[in-house]
């Protein structure tokens, strides 16, 4: 069963990490960042509202349909005047047209089932000359081996019915870019990171964050004892009193909105 976002279970799913610097880097390497106005839609927990914020945009709103995360995300980050949240769906945010310089949306569009409505909303909240970046992960992205260097790999080594359900939802470059032609952008580049997700202390640390199935939507299509034999089964892969370094391959796709 896929996560049900609108659950107060999950509400912190999204919640409970910082961005590494890795993905500072990325963002770095496609747009100068400071002094815009961002929207990050699909934010949950508003991990990377804050981490706008803190590569030096002047304001960031987030948008996410549930509740929860909305809730999450206020509570993570809440202070600050130039970060706020608000509850709203990624086809119609409620925000003003041509009020942002970024429209930002990670992991989202693997959730959604067409993106032209979506897009079209990125369409309307950007300014002339605005960009468009979506992070997600691709069907190539996916399915990287299991390794110490990608631990998500293993997932789908253990249970190949993970992977048809990833291939099943995940997007593809030529469709992302054709949905972004057909809303009226101009694809820019598109690019693959490795970002680091978490470090752990060891392996202790790894099966607990993996059996609470946190920030990890695809973890939700297992049973309980299906996940406590993937937990075993990674365990057996990787070194039993080591930090260990979790990294996942994204691609990222920049768009411009005509002047
Ligand atoms: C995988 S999480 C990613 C959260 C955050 N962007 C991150 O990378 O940490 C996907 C988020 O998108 C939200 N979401 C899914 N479908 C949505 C929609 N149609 N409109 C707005 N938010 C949506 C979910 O509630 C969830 O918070």
């Amino acid at each position: 069963m896929n996560i049900d976002f609108h659950s107060p279970e999950n509400r912190y799913t999204y919640a409970s990490r910082a961005a590494h610097p890795d993905w500072a880097a990325a963002i770095r390497s496609v747009l100068d960042p400071v002094d815009i106005q961002v929207a990050d839609v699909g934010c949950g927990g508003g991990i990377y509202s804050a981490a706008w914020l803190d590569i030096g945009a002047a304001s960031v709103v987030g948008v996410d349909f549930s509740e929860e995360m909305v809730r999450a995300a206020t509570e993570r980050n809440g202070g600050p005047p130039n970060i706020s949240f608000r509850q709203g769906d990624a086809t119609a945010t409620g925000l003003p047209s041509e009020s942002r310089d970024i429209v930002f949306e990670r992991a989202l569009i693997h959730h959604l089932t067409d993106y032209t409505a979506c897009f079209e909303e990125a369409h309307r909240l950007l300014r002339p000359g605005g960009h468009y970046v979506i992070q997600d992960r691709t069907p190539e992205d996916i399915t990287i081996a299991g390794s110490p260097d990608h631990i998500r790999g293993y997932f789908f080594e253990c249970f190949p019915k993970l992977l048809d359900t990833e291939l099943g939802r995940r997007p593809t470059t030529p469709s992302v870019e054709h949905a972004l032609r057909a809303a009226g952008f101009v694809p820019t580049q598109t690019t693959t990171v490795w970002e680091t997700r978490t470090t752990y202390a060891g392996i202790e640390e790894l099966s607990q964050d993996l059996l609470g199935r946190v920030g990890r939507s695809i973890l939700h299509y297992l049973t309980d004892s299906e996940l406590a034999e993937l937990v075993a089964f990674i365990a057996q892969r990787l070194p039993a009193h080591e930090p260990i370094v979790e990294r996942d391959r994204w691609t990222i796709w920049c768009a411009d909105k005509s002047h």
